[in-house]
């Protein structure tokens, strides 16, 4: 049953914003709330707000005021992600796009402004490029992946574990994935500074955007170029030979999308679990009942703080309705992530922890549901264990009220996340004294039980590289499995505090 509602997405309701002060301040035409400038600074609450007073399906003003419903419910997202042939991703078929009211100029083209890629087509199209890139993706040898994941972060934090303080936000989490992506794509040597800043930058709308994504696609040209020439056993590679036969300009805009997916949303995901597992008390409470492990604190942050807040979007092919709105060809939606996670429908308690719950909104669903999402988790959870590893007492350097959260309707995320702990010297070069991990059964990664958690700690802890004053460790193969964790565990034992109950929080032991 449609509900008749007073405001539509498709019409041109001028009607004048309220002045400052009044009740409807924070409203734009037809009395919908901005999900953009500063009303907007409290997402959460304005969601709340327009839940309470629309239900799952609300309208809602983007930048420009441009008219969109804001998809807010559980069900709801599911329902428009699913069904291809009501919903599509192809902004084309946008009303705003074909009236020119949401055109090259507007701050968020970047992200819908329609491209030859999988996230912008549907049907047999999709298909046979989204083929490509799961293909591609199955050929990554996972293993491999998670020891350069490992190696990687034992890199980052070689750069300032002699410091006793560090940045994580920019000296860990932005990096990780970037460096992972450029390895797992088969051009580690465009790893650097320049890569991150370009990346970041090239779906800002900002006045460097355009630079910044010449230089990227610059790279990525001359990966694909000799990948053409002479293919290797890489994930470029994969993409070139599938039977997709994609040209050389997709395969180029396909890695693209596959760099900046990963990247932006990867470091999110990094910042927020160690943020969470530094500051939350509902998280330390389960420290000390030693329950929750890495991968657990993920998937707990994928609900709580999803990397990506919401898309823009999904666009209606035709007259239909959802949650009770008539939504009308041509309409714009935006897949309400952040909302839909803590609808009430699936969480009347949104502080009940959601272990072993996998059903958040933060990787979509339907046809266009993410495809990196287990290398996107792998990143997460292998680079914040080698972290808490190899620093075993790091806290929070400024009071949690002093963290500051940089927001747009696209994503919320950490602008800085200072740290301090003991310095202590930097590990052998990278390669040598770090290990191979233990290969989990899956790629997928599992959330383990206490039990499970407790039976693989060795095998984890014997992962971890040694710091460099302790005697360097034999290949994992040969070395005793307990000795450098068992060293490591009695110097944090020492230093107490939350450190030990790290420790024992990763190797699984209850208190
Ligand atoms: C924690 C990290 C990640 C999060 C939260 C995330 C989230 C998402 C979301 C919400 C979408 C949009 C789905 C839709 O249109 O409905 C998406 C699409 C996509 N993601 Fe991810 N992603 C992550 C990591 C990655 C990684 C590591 C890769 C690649 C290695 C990747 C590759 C892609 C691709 C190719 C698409 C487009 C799929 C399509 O349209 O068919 N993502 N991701």
């Amino acid at each position: 049953m449609t509900t008749p509602s007073p405001y539509r997405p498709g019409t041109d309701d001028t009607a004048p914003a309220p002045p400052p002060g009044c009740p409807a301040h924070g409203r734009g035409p037809g009395g919908a709330h901005r999900l953009y400038g500063p009303e907007a600074e409290d997402l959460a609450a304005v969601y709340e707000r327009m839940r309470a007073e629309h239900g799952a399906v609300a309208p809602a003003l983007l930048h420009d005021d441009l008219p969109v419903w804001a998809v807010l419910g559980h069900a709801e997202n599911l329902r428009m992600v699913r069904n291809s042939s009501h919903f599509t991703r192809d902004s084309r078929h946008w009303r705003a796009v074909q009236d020119g009211s949401a055109g090259p100029d507007h701050p968020l083209a970047p992200v819908f402004t329609w491209q030859p890629m999988c996230s912008f087509v549907e049907g047999a199209e999709h298909r046979r490029l989204r083929g490509a890139v799961t293909g591609a993706m199955a050929t990554i040898d996972h293993r491999g992946v998670r020891r350069h994941i490992n190696r990687f972060s034992q890199r980052l934090v070689n750069e300032f574990c002699e410091d006793g303080r560090a940045d994580l936000v920019s000296r860990f989490a932005e990096h990780l994935p970037m460096m992972v992506m450029c390895q797992v794509i088969g051009m580690p040597e465009e790893y650097d500074e320049r890569m991150v800043q370009a990346a970041r930058d090239m779906i800002q709308g900002t006045e460097t955007a355009i630079a910044s994504n010449a230089h990227v696609m610059a790279a990525l040209t001359r990966l694909v170029r000799r990948r053409r020439e002479r293919p290797v056993e890489d994930f470029t590679s994969a993409l070139i030979t599938h039977e997709s036969r994609l040209s050389d300009e997709e395969v180029a805009q396909h890695l693209r999308l596959v760099l900046i997916a990963s990247y932006e949303a990867t470091a999110n995901l990094i910042a927020n679990v160690l943020r969470m597992v530094l500051t939350d008390p509902r998280f330390r409470a389960q420290l000390n009942g030693g329950r929750m492990t890495v991968p657990e604190a993920v998937e707990q942050s994928l609900w709580d703080e999803p990397p990506f807040s919401a898309m823009v979007g999904y666009f209606a092919t035709q007259d239909t309705e959802l949650g009770g709105k008539h939504i009308r060809a041509g309409d714009g939606l935006i897949l309400g992530i952040a909302p839909g996670n803590v609808d009430p429908a699936v969480r009347p308690d949104p502080e009940a922890p959601m272990q072993g719950n996998r059903a958040h909104l933060a990787f979509s669903g339907g046809p266009h549901e993410c495809p990196g999402q287990d290398l996107g988790r792998a990143i997460a959870d292998t680079g914040v264990d080698a972290l808490f590893m190899r620093l075993p007492d790091v806290e929070l350097a400024v009071p949690e009220g002093e963290l500051r959260w940089r927001s747009s309707v696209l994503s919320r995320h950490l602008v800085e996340l200072p740290v301090q702990f003991a310095p202590r010297p930097p590990q052998e070069p990278a390669g040598q004294a770090v290990t191979v991990p233990a290969p989990r059964g899956n790629w997928e990664v599992s959330s383990l039980t206490a039990n499970s958690a407790a039976n693989s700690a060795p095998t984890a802890a014997t992962s971890a590289p040694v710091p460099a004053s302790e005697p360097a460790p034999e290949p994992a193969a040969t070395a005793p499995a307990t000795a450098p964790g068992a060293a490591r565990h009695a110097q944090s034992e020492r230093r107490g505090g939350l450190g030990r109950r790290l420790l024992r929080w990763w190797r699984g032991q209850g208190r």
